[in-house]
């Protein structure tokens, strides 16, 4: 993906958003970052399905990719747009962002974000948000501080749950027991 090392010259990195061309190598640049990160690995061909649709529908979100004067993908940056009551309204949740570990350091990671701000007013979006990787990253206070030096703020810990298949959903309406706290307790 990323060739030659980069010269010790002036260079350019263009960031625009992905077309379908880059599907391939933005399926290489997420098992690069999932390798990095810990995550657990994704075929080409699932990678393959997610970005091509997230490519056919803009309200979804975008993806941006920072491509070398050779045309390597050197980094990307996914964004999905949300919804939420309390915002309210839509923000962009960064999914993914990654540069090649031979490329850091030079403001790409910066040139993604700012981007994204760009591709955001667009939307008029006000708002982003982005989950931190998990405390056993060694890299994580250097992400942090990327972040911080880019304007985000803590917001607190993210966490998940990972639903099976066959689990009820338990939306129907359930026995508890008791009554209600009165007002005066806590
Ligand atoms: C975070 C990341 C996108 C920054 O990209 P970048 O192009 O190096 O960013 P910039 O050049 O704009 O900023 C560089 C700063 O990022 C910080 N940084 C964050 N993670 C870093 C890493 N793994 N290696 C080096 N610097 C890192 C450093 O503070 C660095 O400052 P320095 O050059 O003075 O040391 C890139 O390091 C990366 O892909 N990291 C691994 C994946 C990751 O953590 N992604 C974010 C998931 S939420």
């Amino acid at each position: 993906m990323t060739g030659s090392a980069p010269a010790e010259r002036d260079i350019t990195v263009l960031v625009r958003r992905a077309t379908p061309q880059d599907v391939s190598g933005v399926g290489v640049a997420v098992e690069e970052l999932l390798l990095e990160l810990g995550g657990k690995p994704r075929s080409p061909q699932e990678l393959g399905e997610a970005t091509r649709a997230l490519l056919a529908d803009e309200s979804i979100g975008v993806l941006l990719v920072a491509e070398s004067e050779q045309g390597e993908i050197v980094g990307f940056l996914g964004v999905s747009w949300q919804t939420a009551v309390r915002i309210p309204g839509r923000y962009g949740l960064i999914q993914e962002l990654w540069v090649h570990p031979r490329w850091r350091s030079r403001e790409i990671g910066a040139q993604l974000l700012a981007a994204l701000g760009d591709e955001a007013r667009r939307e008029g979006v006000q708002r982003i948000e982005v989950g931190l990787p998990g405390e056993d990253f060694p890299s994580l206070p250097a992400t942090e501080a990327f972040y911080r030096a880019n304007g985000f703020a803590p917001v607190g810990l993210r966490m998940k749950l990972l639903l099976g298949e066959d689990e009820s959903t338990g939306s129907s309406r359930k026995k508890i027991r008791g009554e209600p706290k009165g007002d005066d307790e806590s």
